[in-house]
């Protein structure tokens, strides 16, 4: 064979396995407004950046006549290339293929990737769109599973994982986004669950269409399993992209310092009227938020979820930050078990990628109720202690209004070894509300009075004057500084550049045991 015939043999060979499962499939993907694995990755990474491994692996399955349906890289395509020229490795599910489902030689192909990831420090991204474990090869399949959990989990927290989930994804297959640090639903055409409507029908008796039971919105407002609903296949890609820039390549570099195009020395003289002298009047934080990042861009992750609490990306004078925060306008910001998770799971997430934390506080509580109690508030509120205490990241916390109680505590205080405290003149630091502070230690002067309720108003006034204020806690060293809300962005630039060589170590331990 001359070398011209070989040259030919490749490029048919190529050929072949770009066409994935044929025209006709490509076209039923199409059809649904759904992109094919390769042109996922085409728009995903830099032009020309992607570097495809085991094109021509085929599975080896010899049951069912499948040893005479075989197709060149098995309904899965791998790689690694580059987005926004930083490297990052990556698998795409290839629906058009056996319906993306996951035999053993593709479990091979994607754990090969998931090596290369891990051991050469740098981003894995997982494109989702299959049918499950290939039934026609059973066990086979499962454990293609089973080494793809193992590797998620020994990359938690040394390289960042984002899992896309663009067509079906069910049964334990779910678990692998489950594990990753972020996972996007596109709207529509993306599905998951552990047993899909006809068996939930069968067992428990429940109507439920796919969509609502799995659909991208169902987890992004019910479950929380999805931290983002996009509207297309490029709106999720889109996504990937936001999120990478504001994470490092892995836990031991920190993420990018873009150029500042907005002045740190910024003031904003709207703020000063943003948090109602009423306490019982909700207002938005993330007013506050956009007010003082670099040019008003917050980047709200899990927004459809627990909107109690508002957590998401952002600069400040070019540096990566967290963002943290009670929203009053739902529930008046009260920490429930789902706003809890949600935190306690974002602060994990910064703090294992490096990325400094800024916490705003309007809390007037843990949320009472028997469901929450039986529903273990405890071990979740214990959560956000957890995750805040654990943050060795720098961490910048700012009082608006309510920080009460347990929660004042949680919410990233001096005491869970918080970095700098600040706190607007509108803060009230106490171990309760002002009412209810008066209701148990006026008791007797209350119910004695003439006239009860001038005399419990004049109470709770004097309450909320001398102890609900910023000041008690200030005289302590609880809050480091009592500011204008105007200067917010200055002043916490000002600390975050302070604390840009913050390094602390927790004591040695195998892992700590965070309760969930
Ligand atoms: C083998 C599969 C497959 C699978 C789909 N296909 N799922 N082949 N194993 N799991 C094939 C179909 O035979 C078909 O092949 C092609 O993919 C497209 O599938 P369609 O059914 O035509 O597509 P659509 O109508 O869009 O429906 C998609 C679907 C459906 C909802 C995903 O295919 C489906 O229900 N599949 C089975 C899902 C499932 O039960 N998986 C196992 C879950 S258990 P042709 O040749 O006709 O194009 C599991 C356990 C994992 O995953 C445990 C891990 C711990």
């Amino acid at each position: 064979m001359d070398i011209d015939t070989k040259i030919k043999e490749l490029k048919k060979r190529n050929l072949a396995a770009e066409l994935g499962g044929g025209q006709k499939r490509i076209d039923q993907q199409h059809s649904k407004g759904k992109m094919t694995a390769r042109e996922r990755i085409d728009y995903l990474l830099d032009k020309n950046s992607f570097q495809e491994i085991d094109k021509f692996v085929v599975h080896q399955c010899h049951d069912f006549g499948m040893e005479k349906n075989k197709m060149p890289g098995d309904g899965v395509v791998t790689g690694y290339g580059t987005v926004n020229g930083k490297q990052v490795f990556l698998f795409a599910q290839d629906f058009t293929m056996f319906g993306g489902s996951l035999s053993g030689a593709f479990g091979e192909k994607v754990c090969k990737v998931m090596d290369l990831a891990l051991n050469n420090g740098a981003p894995m991204i997982g494109l989702n769109d299959s049918g499950g474990a290939r039934i026609q090869e059973g066990v086979e399949s499962l454990s293609g599973y089973g080494e793809i959990f193992r590797r998620n989990v020994w990359s938690s927290g040394v390289i960042p994982q984002i899992s896309v989930i663009m067509g079906p994804c069910a049964g334990g297959a779910v678990y692998s986004p489950a594990l990753t640090d972020f996972t996007i639903m596109v709207k529509k055409t993306s599905n998951m669950f552990i047993t899909g409507p006809q068996v939930i029908k069968e067992v428990t008796g429940e109507e439920v269409t796919t969509e609502a039971l799995g659909g991208a919105m169902a987890h992004n407002t019910k479950s929380g399993v999805a931290h983002f609903a996009e509207d297309s296949d490029r709106a999720a890609l889109d996504r990937v992209k936001n999120i990478l820039s504001y994470l490092p390549q892995n836990y031991r570099k920190t993420p990018d310092v873009i150029e500042c195009t907005d002045d740190p020395e910024r003031t904003d003289k709207a703020l000063n009227d943003v948090v109602p002298l009423n306490p019982r009047m909700p207002y938005d934080i993330k007013d506050i938020i956009r007010s003082i990042l670099d040019n008003n861009v917050f980047h709200e992750a899990h927004k459809y979820f627990a909107q109690n609490m508002v957590v998401g990306f952002g600069r400040l004078n070019g540096i990566s930050v967290g963002i943290t925060a009670n929203q009053p306008k739902f529930f008046a910001g009260c920490l429930d078990i789902k706003a809890s998770v949600k935190c306690a799971r974002f602060v994990r997430t910064c703090d294992a990628f490096n990325i400094p934390l800024i916490t705003f506080v309007d809390v007037p509580g843990y949320l009472p109720g028997v469901n929450q109690e039986y529903g273990g508030i405890i071990k979740y509120g214990a959560d956000v202690i957890f995750a805040f205490a654990e943050a060795t990241v720098p961490k910048i916390t700012i009082i608006t209004r309510k920080a009460y109680g347990g929660a004042y505590i949680a919410m990233s205080s001096k005491h869970l070894a918080g970095d700098i405290s600040l706190a607007y003149p509108t803060a009230e630091i106490a171990v309760m509300g002002p009412e209810g502070a008066a209701n148990i230690i006026f008791k007797k002067e209350i119910a004695e009075a003439d006239d009860p309720v001038a005399t419990k108003q004049k109470l709770v006034d004097e309450y909320r004057n001398n102890f609900a204020s910023p000041f008690k806690a200030s005289e302590k060293g609880y809050i480091d500084g009592v500011i204008l809300p105007e200067n917010t962005r200055p002043k916490v630039i000002k600390a975050l550049m302070m604390l840009k060589e913050k390094y602390v170590l927790l004591p040695e331990k195998k892992h700590a045991n965070i309760p969930f």
